[in-house]
């Protein structure tokens, strides 16, 4: 089989800044949601310490909400990973060019919004952070890379989450908007492609929303306000930087039933819905109808001004992007999240140490399943395999994150060659390690390239060349070319 990509495909990397760029008290930054995040471990969940009105101090699950009046506290025994990072603030020479190396066109990575803006509410942007990012962008346009900007990924300003409860005010869709207008000013005729924002169905609590409660009603309320937001700023996008392409990422892991029986299948459409719910706003431009069913049978309000839905409807998104890591299975008996999430396995599919089920098809399935949805151009922005790397004579022997692309690879070219999806780019999670979302931990690698860094952030945080290192620049290089010999 020949497994040559068509000509002009986007081949990359991804990051985000909470987990990669560090240097959060320098250039005038301020403090992000994510800098009150923990770390973790499989069996511990990251925890966001908080102080509550009479000064005692707490902590709670990220992603779960914490008590009204309370506010992020960095407690002096605890560890934050976002604070350091794996320092691309000053590395960010070395890393782009060991991208370039790998023979990436494109790089994606995400603006921390309190170095443009420290507390959301400034009325002039923070010059040494916008210097920061288009320095990344010029460095990035020397070695013939796109950059692929992510505006907001998962986070917002402390300030905003403390004083205006995040999304569930309207004051923080002004205040992204600022952002928005800012970044397109400064970067716009280098920056071809945006997404508005990471994961928007999967955003929960304060670290990711800034909302202080989680309760379904304020969570599809904040949420109202993220795509109104993200609207403006397609519209706002597209009047600034003519011939830009403006997307948002979905988490998309692919949803099957455990069995046919006809209980399972209808679990699967139910829940499923509660995903599309998301990017069929965004891309059809309207709520489906089952958004008004669905607040109606809970009962749930979501108040609206005006012109809200008239700029749902004006302003579409130009591409749908998507991370894909895994699928997963659903039954009638399931547990599903409000928002939408089902985490069970597949007894057909191994899964990773962190029990995230392999599944390469899945990723066809997707592809298919969104193109046949929303018929607009795809890319997948995330996907990759976090393993326990054993680092020995300064490298890593990572044979299974190889054979893990290598199929992914096939499925993605299948999708496109052989059903005819309009897949154009692809961004890997993460070619130089970082730190992990979900754990705040570092021995979760995903990268090309080894960090000397652990889980408490000790080390030099080096970087050293794992074998994956020239395997995927065969492939970036021959566009998919060398995967026919395998
Ligand atoms: C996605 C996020 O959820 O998956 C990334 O956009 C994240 O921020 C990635 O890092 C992988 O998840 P994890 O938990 O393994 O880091």
């Amino acid at each position: 089989m020949n497994y040559e990509f068509p000509k002009g495909f986007l081949w990359g990397g991804a990051t985000a800044d909470s987990q990669y760029e560090g240097g959060f008290n320098e250039g005038g930054r301020g403090l992000a949601s994510t800098d009150f995040v923990t770390d973790g471990s499989h069996t511990r969940a990251r925890q966001v310490t908080y102080k509550l009105p009479d000064g005692t101090t707490s902590s709670c699950d990220f992603k779960k909400g914490m008590p009204e009046g309370a506010i992020g506290y960095l407690d002096p025994n605890e560890y934050y990973p976002s604070h350091q990072a794996v320092d691309f603030y000053h590395r960010y020479k070395e890393d782009i060019a060991l991208m370039a190396e790998m023979g990436f066109n494109i790089y994606r990575f995400s603006i921390c919004w309190t170095r443009i803006f420290p507390t959301g509410l400034e009325d002039e942007p923070n010059e040494a952070g916008l210097k920061f990012y288009e320095d990344v962008v010029d460095e990035l346009l020397s070695h013939g890379m796109e950059p692929l900007i992510t505006i907001c990924h998962d986070q917002v300003p402390a300030y905003l989450a403390d004083h205006y409860d995040g999304w569930s005010s309207r004051v923080t869709i002004e205040a992204y908007l600022k952002l928005a207008k800012a970044l397109f000013e400064r970067l716009g005729k280098k920056v071809k492609y945006w997404l508005t924002f990471n994961e928007l169905n999967v955003l929960r609590g304060y670290a990711q929303m800034g909302t202080h409660s989680i309760e379904p009603q304020v969570h599809y309320q904040a949420m109202h306000h993220v795509f109104v937001a993200s609207a403006y700023a397609v519209k706002m996008a597209h009047e600034m930087m003519p011939g830009c392409m403006v997307g948002t990422m979905y988490a998309s892991s692919a949803l099957y039933p455990l069995t046919c029986k006809p209980e399972d299948m209808m679990a699967q459409m139910r829940t499923r819905r509660l995903t599309h719910y998301y990017s069929d706003v965004m891309m059809n431009g309207c709520y489906p109808y089952f958004a008004r069913m669905m607040w109606k049978d809970n009962g749930f309000t979501i108040q609206m001004e005006d012109d809200d839905e008239a700029m749902l409807a004006a302003y579409p998104l130009d591409f749908i992007s998507i991370s894909y890591y895994r699928s997963t299975t659903v039954n009638k008996d399931s547990i599903i999240s409000p928002i939408g999430l089902c985490m069970d396995t597949n007894p057909y599919l191994k899964a990773t140490p962190w029990g995230w089920p392999l599944d390469p098809l899945g990723l066809r399935y997707i592809l298919n399943e969104l193109y046949d949805r929303y018929n607009k151009p795809i890319m997948v922005v995330e996907n990759g395999l976090g393993e326990i790397d054993e680092f020995v004579n300064n490298t890593v022997e990572d044979d299974y994150r190889i054979n893990y692309l290598s199929d992914h690879f096939k499925a993605m070219h299948d999708a496109i060659v052989l059903d005819g999806v309009n897949c154009i780019g692809y961004t890997m999670w993460a070619p130089i390690d970082l730190v992990s979302m979900s754990t705040g931990e570092m021995k979760k690698r995903y990268g090309f390239v080894y960090v000397d860094m652990d889980d408490k952030g000790n080390g030099t945080r080096n970087r050293y060349k794992k074998k994956s290192f020239e395997w995927i620049k065969k492939v970036y290089t021959t566009n998919g070319a060398s995967l026919s010999e395998e």
